[in-house]
This record gives structure tokens, sequence and C-alpha cells, in this order.
């Protein structure tokens, strides 16, 4: 099992985007994919099409009482790709686990305890927007960390706290810890400022900025408010195919195997509804 978290302290980079769209091509690949949504704000959770209003098992269960990850891990409508389901209450979990002895290693913890493990060939972290207790426990459980980044002024800056959040967690809790690739996202290429800031990124980066260039498109954008990823909602929208091409070059990068089992069907087909109007979807995106 491959655990890779996807994070950046910046809100808005692509995090959320990429973690759905990466595990649902993985999962349409055959690979079986558990998403964790480690963000209070529960993007991921709606964008598969789950209520966090009404999940009554969420990953603060996990963190704060211990609660075992198979008694929180529910299908999805795709075949192959599972979720642990966030809500607002995760946001208190920094707070409550402030004195704990051992914070930092509780979903390393739970991962090793879950007898699921071995069915799944992917588990991927969607971390929230900060550098706290989350963001720690999912860089002390994975072995890959995949850093989403925009092509825009000041995209760099914070950088080097993750950097140095980084190399902390390599020196004191997990050395096995690598970072993948930074992937950029949200990409306009048409203007010189995107140019010259992914010139940058390359600069800083080198070989760890990726091929792949994830390009604004507006139907990325409105999928997550019909509770679908890109591959049902615009199976051949330019979203679609550049989140094909980042699963291709990071299995090659990692080096995964083959997948475990072939794709088991899970529930019902995803539903027609929207979440919510059009018109907030889109002011979202904006
Ligand atoms: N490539 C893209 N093109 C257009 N909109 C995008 C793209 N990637 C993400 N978005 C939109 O941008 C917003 C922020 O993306 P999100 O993945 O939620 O970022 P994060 O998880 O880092 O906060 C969301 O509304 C999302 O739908
Ligand atoms: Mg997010």
């Amino acid at each position: 099992m491959q655990r890779i978290a996807v994070i950046n302290q910046k809100g808005g980079v692509g995090k959320t985007t990429t973690t759905v769209n990466l595990g649902a091509a993985l999962a349409r690949r055959g690979y079986r994919v558990l998403l964790l949504d480690m963000d209070p704000q529960a993007n991921l959770t709606v964008h598969v099409d789950k209520r966090p209003d009404l999940e009554s098992h969420t990953l603060t269960s996990l963190l704060v009482e211990d609660t075992p990850l198979q008694e929180l891990v529910q299908p999805t409508t795709l075949p192959n790709l599972a979720v642990v389901p966030s809500d607002t209450s995760l946001a208190g979990v920094e707070q409550v686990l402030a004195n704990r002895i051992g914070r930092e290693t509780i979903l390393r913890e739970a991962l090793e305890a879950f007898p699921g493990a071995a069915t799944f060939d992917f588990v991927l972290f969607d971390c929230p927007p900060s550098l706290g207790v989350l963001s720690a426990n999912a860089l002390v459980a994975a072995d890959h960390v995949v850093i989403p980044m925009q092509a825009e002024y000041l995209s760099l800056q914070g950088m080097a706290k993750l950097l140095e959040v980084i190399q902390l967690v390599q020196k004191r809790l997990n050395p096995a810890l690598k970072i993948a690739c930074v992937l950029p996202c949200m990409l306009d290429a048409r203007t010189n400022l995107s140019t010259e800031v992914l010139r940058e990124i390359e600069t800083h980066f080198g070989s760890l900025l990726t091929k792949t260039r994830i390009r604004n498109n507006v139907k990325l954008a409105e999928s997550p408010s019909f509770g679908r990823t890109i591959f049902e909602h615009a199976p051949d929208s330019n979203g679609a195919r550049d989140y094909e091409a980042f699963a291709n070059e990071l299995l090659a990068m990692i080096g995964a195997g083959a997948p475990k089992a072939a794709a088991v069907p899970t529930t019902t087909p995803p539903a027609q509804r929207p979440h919510e109007p059009p018109a907030a979807a889109a002011e979202a995106s904006a």
C-alpha cells in the first residue's frame, strides 16, 4: 500500500481536485484507492458525493477517539474508490490533541493496525491548508508527498516553511518520506507570468517538477458541485486528460506495481443533481 500526502499549506491551489481525480484515475486502472479527507472544510467529502453534515463517522473519530479505520471507510459511487470523510468537527482536533503525547503518529498507527491495508493499493491524504497536527499526521503516515502548486506570483512563498516541516518529519518521525513531485495546477499557458513562474519553480525543484501540467479547465471547477470526478463529469475534457497524464507520470515515478485486485463495483451510479445551484458553483471556481 503506497501512501501519498497531497499537501500545500496554501488554500485553493488544487489539492482536493488533485486528490480526487488522481484517486479516480488510479481506481479506473484497477488500483484500489482509499481517500482520506483531512480538511475540516470537507471539500473532498462533498466532491465524492457524501454529505459531511450527515456523516457520523469521520476522521475526527479516528484521531480523537481511536475509532479503528475499518469502521470509517465508506464506498463511493465509483468502483475501487473508498473514502474516509471529514466534517467541521475536524477543526477542533488541533486543540483537543494539543497536549496529547504522540499526537503526530495517530494516523500512522491506525493505518498499521488497519486489516484492510492489504486490499488497498493506494491511500491518498487530502491535507488542510495549514501545517498543524492534521498535516503532521499525514506526513508521518505517508511514503510520498505530492505538492500541487499554482503558477502564480508569490506561489513559492511559504514553500520554504513546507520544506522545513517535511525535513523535520523526515529527521524525527518518518525517515522514509520522499517528495514525489511538484505539480503545477490551474495553469494558464497563454500568460507570460505562468511561464516565468514555472521556470522559477523548476529552478527550485529541478526534476521534482512534473512534466504534466494541469491546465485551467472549467469542467474541473464544475465537477465538485455534481459530486463527481472529472472522469464522469467530462471524460473528454482537458481536465480528464491532464489527470490521466499525471496518474501515468506518478505511477512511473514511484515505481508502482500492478493492481492487487480487479475492479469491484461498489454502490449505485452517481446522482444527477448538483449539490448547489450552478451559479454558486461557478462563483466558487472563479
Ligand atoms: N485545473 C483547474 N481548473 C479550474 N479550476 C480548478 C482547477 N483545479 C482546481 N480548480 C478549482 O479551484 C478551486 C480550488 O481548488 P481545490 O482543489 O479545492 O484547492 P485546495 O484543495 O488546494 O484548496 C476549486 O473551486 C476547484 O474546483
Ligand atoms: Mg482542499
